[in-house]
């Protein structure tokens, strides 16, 4: 940043913060075993709450899988892609998934109104972000899943919620990662037009 910024000092250094998240946050496929600190994720939900949503409705409700949970989870998704991949392919995700240290689920609200729903899902799209992101800034890393598990309405049945109510937006796994890919993306001139 110049000298010359019209930006003081201190506003500098948070934007460099916050390029620094933005850029460096990527999709974790392997966590170490450790779990966080529950204070962790907690503060990173409390940030995360603060994410756009219109007409303040803040349509979300984060669910906080604990071990027997997780295991209803992993037998659905086996059950499922034993279906549709067979055995064998189930039993090794069952066994990758065993290994994920953090389950969170973030649902939305079904609004009567499709505009309204569509709207209510974008805000929870931002709280999950803004979830991601405060948690990369702690170290943590993060998976936005959305498989098959997640549209399947046993799903939401072992969750406890109703499915006229709410739908799932996707389940964030967490935990400290063991490999963080490289991602390329788009330059800005690829997807911007100047109009008149
Ligand atoms: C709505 C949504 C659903 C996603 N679902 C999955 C998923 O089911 N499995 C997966 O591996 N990644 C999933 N992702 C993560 C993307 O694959 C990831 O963001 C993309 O590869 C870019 O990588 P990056 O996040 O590291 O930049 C999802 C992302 C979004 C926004």
């Amino acid at each position: 940043m110049s000298t010359d910024s019209i930006l003081p000092p201190c506003v500098d250094r948070i934007e460099t913060t916050v390029a620094c998240v933005l850029r460096g946050r990527r999709t974790i496929g392997a966590f170490r075993p450790e779990v966080p600190p529950r204070e962790v994720v907690l503060e990173a939900l409390e940030l995360a709450r603060w994410a756009p949503n219109h007409k303040k409705t803040e349509p979300w409700h984060v669910y906080w899988l604990g071990p027997e949970t997780v295991t209803q989870v992993i037998a659905l998704n086996s059950r499922l892609l034993t279906a549709s991949k067979g055995v064998a392919e189930a039993d090794s995700k069952s066994k990758k998934w065993a290994q994920i240290p953090g389950w969170l689920v973030v649902t939305s609200e079904l609004a009567t109104d499709p505009f309204r729903q569509e709207e209510d899902y974008a805000a929870c799209c931002c709280l999950i972000q803004n979830l991601q992101l405060a948690l990369w800034s702690a170290g943590v890393g993060t998976k936005w899943s959305t498989g098959e598990v997640t549209r399947h309405p046993e799903f939401l049945s072992l969750l406890g919620i109703d499915p006229n109510q709410r739908r799932a937006v996707g389940m964030i796994w967490y935990g400290y990662p063991a490999v963080v890919p490289e991602q390329t993306r788009r330059s800005v001139d690829s997807f911007l037009s100047n109009l008149p």
